[in-house]
């Protein structure tokens, strides 16, 4: 297996200890070298530290001079919709001149106007544009990203949303629940469809089930069927919750033992509470709240409480045309006013937990996948703090340059 050690990095840091999810004040905790390597052995990581305590190296191995860069954790984005054809560009523009996020899907527009692009696109059309968005969310720093599917919803574009998306090295979620197709008279009706045509199979593909809880979608009611039924099949439970409305999502995410919540704008005291008191992870997008002018979650009060928070892009043509988790970061910083630590963690090892992978991503620590985003600048933090700058020098996924520069 060949050896690839990154040397004379200005800092080489990542979140401390081998917990996850982390909470509270240890999501600040990180470890940092400065003047630091990572010496990478194949796909996983062999040994981190200070350059004076690297040892003799065999001069075969490969190494790449990281004077002037950082080295921080490949990012997990543990929340994407990357299986959709065509944009939504036309709606954007409507929106930037006063129209609703929620008008818009109520006139058929929305969500349902991406349903109709995905159908046509083909599978083929499908494995292209997911491909097209792993190559920009790899160039942002995202080595590991979830995917859902959730533009089909038929049985055909269900299903090879989710083979495009495990095709692309996803990690798939079946979101089967995001939407009512006009085909189907209610809710109830294409629950029926969905549950007996298309759970057993996309069960076999995806890892974790979603649905979108929201006035205009899905009610407490039926996502508790939803999800149950998910969690018979083998399914790990996601939330899209309280985006808009409180209708219930946290108590229901507890009491069925969800890994997550995400979205969370229109969480009060009592959500935070209650998430705070559980083991569900709330998962932020400031992108999306920023994208639709809506209000952002309230991350500060959620890790003061002790919630375990995850930071996710949401990247979808509809409320989050944003690939980027450095963006997000900096939003977290700005907006959410989480320390860049706090925000870093939330990429990385949290998000890796809502994946069911902690014990494998997140951290640059001996045993971790080598999965590393190498930054063009003197100090960590600029990932956060260089708002949408040019900051992600070069990605390293399993050990091997995947993006950017190789050599300097
Ligand atoms: O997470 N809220 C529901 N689903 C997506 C948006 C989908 C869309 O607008 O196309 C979200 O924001
Ligand atoms: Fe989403």
């Amino acid at each position: 297996m060949s050896k690839l050690l990154i040397r004379d990095l200005c800092q080489v840091v990542s979140p401390a200890g081998v917990d996850a999810p982390l909470r509270g004040r240890a999501l600040a905790e990180l470890e940092l070298f400065e003047n630091g390597y990572v010496l990478c052995d194949g796909a996983g990581i062999e040994a981190v530290g200070p350059m004076s305590e690297l040892g003799l190296v065999d001069s075969e191995i490969e190494d790449i001079d990281g004077s002037g860069l950082c080295a921080i954790p490949g990012l997990v984005d543990c929340h994407t919709h990357p299986a959709f054809g065509a944009d939504r560009v036309e709606e954007f523009s409507l929106r930037a001149g006063g129209a609703t996020y929620e008008e818009l899907h109520a006139a058929g527009g929305g969500i349902l106007s991406t349903v109709r692009a995905t159908r046509d696109a083909g599978e083929e059309g499908l494995r292209e544009a997911v491909e097209r968005h792993r190559g920009w969310m790899l160039r942002a720093g995202t080595t590991t990203f979830e995917g859902k599917s959730g533009y089909g919803l038929d049985r055909a574009t269900e299903l090879a949303s989710l083979r495009a998306i495990k095709g692309a090295g996803g990690v798939p979620t079946f979101l089967g629940a995001h939407a009512t197709p006009p085909e189907f008279a209610d809710a109830d009706a294409y629950l029926d469809f969905l549950l007996a045509g298309v759970l057993p199979e996309a069960a076999e593909l995806a890892e974790a089930a979603d649905i979108f809880l929201e006035r205009g979608a899905f009610d407490g009611a039926q996502a508790r069927r939803y999800l149950e039924a998910a969690r018979d099949h083998g399914l790990a439970l996601r939330l899209h919750g309280d985006q808009f409305t409180e209708s219930g999502a946290i108590p229901l995410a507890v009491e069925l033992g969800a890994r997550s919540v995400d979205h969370l704008e229109a969480t009060g005291p009592d959500g935070i509470a209650a998430l705070a008191g559980s083991e569900v992870t709330g998962v932020l997008l400031p992108a999306s709240a920023l994208f639709l002018g809506r209000p952002m979650p309230p991350g500060r009060a959620l890790v003061d409480a002790g919630a375990a928070v995850a930071l996710a892009t949401d990247f979808n043509p509809g409320s989050a045309f944003c690939e980027s988790l450095p963006v997000v970061m900096s939003l977290a910083a700005t907006q959410l006013k989480l320390s860049p630590a706090e925000a870093l963690t939330a990429c990385t090892v949290n998000a890796a937990h809502v994946l069911g992978r902690a014990d494998r991503i997140g951290r640059i620590a001996p045993g971790y996948a080598a999965d590393l985003v190498l930054l063009d600048a003197p100090d960590w933090r600029h990932v956060a703090y260089h708002l949408a700058g040019d900051v992600v020098a070069t990605v390293i996924k399993d050990g091997t340059v995947a993006s950017g520069r190789a050599a300097y």
